[in-house]
């Protein structure tokens, strides 16, 4: 049998087992800190008034929390009202732009499907009068038209696009607008920012942002003149976040963001609040022609996201997720510090530029 504890620390044991103590603290250290100078931190934290303090500001965090979770809860269940830009007899005319593949696609269908006639915006005429013929063999019942507008160039094509809605079928009325063409669309998508073309700088800036704001601009009297009248526009969480390798895409996305959230606010200091809404989606990972990367349990479908935008219609929220994954996702990454989210972002996005450039050099 070994000798019972308290003998085994008799004086001079203890000696050296305090001296052990001390070296154990000296070595362990949080962010350069022996652990034995925490102590007296550690005490005032563990003080009554310190337990106080932050018991009540975790509360507060809880609640917030709380709130936030039910208020997006309630944003989901409660039903939309799309329906009330749908007022005239004849049917209300919804123009989308980028409208023959993807969100854009989708977003017509859709709006379709609920009773709207749809201006299909795009800049190849052939695709745009195939997607046209499909869409009205789906819904007989509607009138579609389109329109061709290279919305990348610097030549107003706002024009054209204005031009046709002024003169939409049988005196048709234009009550929605769906901002929704946009991407990175110059080749290689993934490229530092200082190996970009500017040419390519460019056509996303035009793209983007410029394109958008001038429709908005152009198309903003005719709107009020038919109210109630909506717009959409399509934003991304580059523009929240700000993605490496796609650096101009993210900043013209986070300029749709301000852009919306400024003529939200301009709309209420004119009192046309209630004549027209204006909201900004800010969407992340969707299958599409633009878009075939996956990314396992975020990725939503092009028609998830058209409906889920269209669901939150009235939810007097300017910023919205389209879809609760997007919506969780962004959250978490919101919670991240920056560091942690450059960290994690980085290699991915490099991972998705050398892999694109293997594919280039491959063709
Ligand atoms: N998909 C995603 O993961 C994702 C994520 C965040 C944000 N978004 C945003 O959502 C919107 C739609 O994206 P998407 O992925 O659905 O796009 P997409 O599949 O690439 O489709 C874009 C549509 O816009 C048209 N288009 C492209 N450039 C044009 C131009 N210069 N002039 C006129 N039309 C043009 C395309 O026409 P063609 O058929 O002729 O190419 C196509 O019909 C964009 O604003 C995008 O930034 C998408």
């Amino acid at each position: 049998m070994g000798k019972p504890l308290t003998e085994v620390f008799s004086h001079a044991n203890m000696a050296n087992a305090n001296q052990l103590k001390i070296d154990l603290y000296d070595r362990f250290s949080v962010a350069g800190i022996p652990i034995y100078y925490m102590i007296p931190l550690y005490r005032a934290w563990a003080s009554t008034a310190a337990q106080i303090i932050t018991s009540a500001l975790g509360t507060g965090i809880l609640i917030y929390l709380s709130y936030s979770f039910v208020s997006y809860l309630w944003e989901l269940v409660r039903p939309s009202v799309l329906q009330k830009y749908c007022h005239v007899q004849t049917g209300s005319w919804a123009l989308v732009t980028g409208a023959n593949d993807g969100i854009g696609r989708a977003f017509a269908d859709e709006l379709l499907e609920r009773g709207f006639n749809v201006l299909l915006h795009g800049r190849n005429e052939e695709k745009l009068k195939r997607v046209q013929a499909e869409l009205a063999a789906k819904f007989p019942r509607r009138k579609l038209d389109y329109v061709v507008a290279d919305a990348s160039s610097y030549d107003r094509p706002e024009r054209s696009v204005v031009e046709k809605v002024e003169n939409l079928p049988g005196g048709g009325k234009l009550t929605i607008l769906i901002n929704n063409v946009g991407g990175v669309n110059t080749s290689p998508q993934y490229c530092s920012l200082k190996d970009m073309r500017p040419a390519d700088i460019d056509t996303q800036i035009n793209l983007n942002s410029r394109f958008p704001t001038h429709l908005t601009s152009a198309l903003l009297p005719l709107l009020h003149e038919n109210k109630p009248a909506l717009i959409i526009n399509a934003g991304s969480a580059a523009g929240v976040f700000g993605v490496p390798y796609i650096a101009p895409y993210s900043a013209t996305k986070g300029y749709i963001f301000a852009l919306t959230k400024a003529l939200a606010s301009e709309l209420v200091a004119d009192g046309w609040e209630k004549d027209i809404e204006v909201m900004s989606l800010i969407i992340n990972n969707t299958r599409s022609a633009g878009n075939t990367a996956e990314m396992p349990l975020f990725t939503i479908d092009a028609k998830d996201c058209a409906k889920g935008a269209l669901s939150r219609v009235g939810s007097g929220c300017v910023t919205v997720y389209p879809n609760w994954r997007h919506a969780v996702q962004g959250t978490v990454m919101a919670l991240l510090p920056e560091k942690q989210f450059m960290a994690m972002m980085g290699p991915e996005m490099k991972k998705r530029k050398l892999e694109e450039l293997g594919k280039v050099k491959s063709l």
